[in-house]
């Protein structure tokens, strides 16, 4: 049997790296508690599920990044299985906190909260992202404008300095990119700085656009990423090699102005 390697020896002096291929083949590869902290973002099984998302227009720059370069379906029982299967090898393999970023999905009127589907991990910490904004589609119910970041496990570091920080956060996304559904620096940066030791690894086996490994190297951390869309592969790459070149965010909306998705 092939003998797991250490993200040590993955990195082997080099401070990042970005691997193609399947994010739970690629932990299963992976030795026990050899990372510090993993901070990633899921799909989240939405496309094809949600009729309404059929009724954006036509060359809809945000429908056009997905439907053509976004794989995400699978029948709801599968991939509650398998978004299990990947938590609990990120458990495995860092040993310090996994950070999943997640959100409430509908279907046949019946929400599914994330933590239903992860129920089985033990949660130390939870953010509510409000994103400052939604895309609306006349459901009957409050438009969505919230996601969240799920910190399983325990911290083996914790920067005290993080202690006063509040657990909800008003972030605009970032619709700068060429990756659809992109997480913001802002949402990451906080969460490496709090819970990854200076110089410690950082994974997130779906690297997309390479957020959490830009921000990780930024702070001067570590990066191991995986990613299956080699589109994504190279966008990544590119972007964590310049690092240092923070992406130009929209501006916060703030009380007075909730801005939507598409005013952004
Ligand atoms: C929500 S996006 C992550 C975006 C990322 N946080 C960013 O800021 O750009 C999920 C990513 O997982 C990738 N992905 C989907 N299935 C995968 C798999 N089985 N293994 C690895 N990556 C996968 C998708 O191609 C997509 O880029």
């Amino acid at each position: 049997m092939k003998v797991r390697e250490t993200m040590e020896d993955i990195l082997n002096g080099e401070r990042w790296r970005v691997d193609e291929g399947d994010c739970l083949t690629w932990l299963r590869s992976q030795k026990t508690a050899s990372v510090d902290c993993c901070v990633t973002s899921p799909p989240y099984n939405t496309l094809n599920t949600n009729k309404q998302a059929r009724t954006y227009r036509p060359g809809d720059k945000w429908m056009k990044k997905t439907r053509e370069g976004y794989a995400d379906t699978m029948p709801e029982d599968d991939y509650q299985e398998w978004l299990c299967a990947v938590v609990r090898e990120a458990l495995r393999v860092t040993n310090g906190l996994v950070w999943v970023n997640h959100k409430t999905r509908y279907r046949n009127g019946v929400g599914i909260h994330p933590l239903h589907i992860l129920k089985d991990f033990p949660l130390w910490a939870e953010v509510v992202w409000d994103k400052c904004g939604a895309t609306t589609f006349n459901q009957r119910r409050f438009a969505t404008s919230n996601e969240y970041l799920f910190a399983f496990g325990r911290p083996r570091f914790w920067d005290p300095s993080n202690d006063g920080l509040l657990s909800v956060w008003r972030i605009a996304q970032d619709t700068n990119t060429e990756h659809p559904c992109p997480f913001p620096e802002r949402i990451v940066e906080p969460l490496v700085a709090a819970s990854c030791p200076p110089d410690g690894i950082v994974i997130d086996p779906f690297t997309g656009s390479g957020t959490t490994g830009a921000v990780a190297l930024r702070l001067g951390r570590r990066f191991l990423g995986c990613e299956l869309n080699p589109e994504y592969v190279a966008m990544s790459r590119n972007r964590i090699a310049n690092y240092h070149v923070r992406p130009v965010h929209p501006v916060a909306a703030d009380d007075e102005h909730q801005t939507t998705l598409f005013d952004l």
